[in-house]
């Protein structure tokens, strides 16, 4: 566990630096009085990198391991509630595509078939997906290569 953490906090320090929502996030007039101004990391960004860690983890564990039983899928308690970004509102579509996400996660953690392990995570990269075409569509087509093919 620690070394996930470990793994996220290194990941969200390459990815402060590369990657945003928006390609160009640098949309906010009001800011840089003194030069260039570090992004903003929200909470929902910092657990999105955690979650992203995760899944590599995951699949990792899912294409190298033929002795597959099953996996430990974290479940993400501050989905909701997570402080998100000033541009980013946490809105009732929002709720219906996390859910559907957090199902995939679900079905993924309660199958002890490889086939359809392999099923449930690549569902559950396309929700992630799916939602980050809505809200943030910056890093789907670094999150669409999770997916296994
Ligand atoms: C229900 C919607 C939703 C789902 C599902 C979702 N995300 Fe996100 N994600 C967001 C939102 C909204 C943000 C921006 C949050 C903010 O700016 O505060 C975000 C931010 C991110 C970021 C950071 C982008 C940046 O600012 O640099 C990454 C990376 C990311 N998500 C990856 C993932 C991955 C990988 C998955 C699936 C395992 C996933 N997300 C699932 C909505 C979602």
């Amino acid at each position: 566990m620690r070394q996930l953490s470990i793994l996220a906090t290194m990941a969200a320090l390459v990815a402060i630096v590369y990657f945003s929502c928006t390609p160009k996030a640098e949309d906010t007039p009001s800011e840089g009085k003194d030069g260039p101004v570090m992004r903003e990391v929200s909470e929902m960004v910092s657990l999105m990198f955690e979650m992203e860690a995760d899944m590599k983890m995951i699949r990792s564990g899912l294409v190298d391991d033929s002795t597959y039983s099953q996996v430990e899928v974290n479940v993400y308690k501050k989905f909701f509630t997570a402080k998100t970004s000033k541009d980013v509102k946490i809105d009732s579509v929002f709720v219906v595509k996390g859910n559907a996400f957090l199902k995939e996660l679900h079905r993924l953690s309660n199958t002890n078939a490889r086939d359809s392990a392999f099923t449930f995570f690549n569902n559950a990269v396309n929700a992630c997906i799916t939602c980050h075409e809505n809200y943030c569509p910056g890093p789907v087509a670094r999150i669409k290569k999770l997916r296994i093919e």
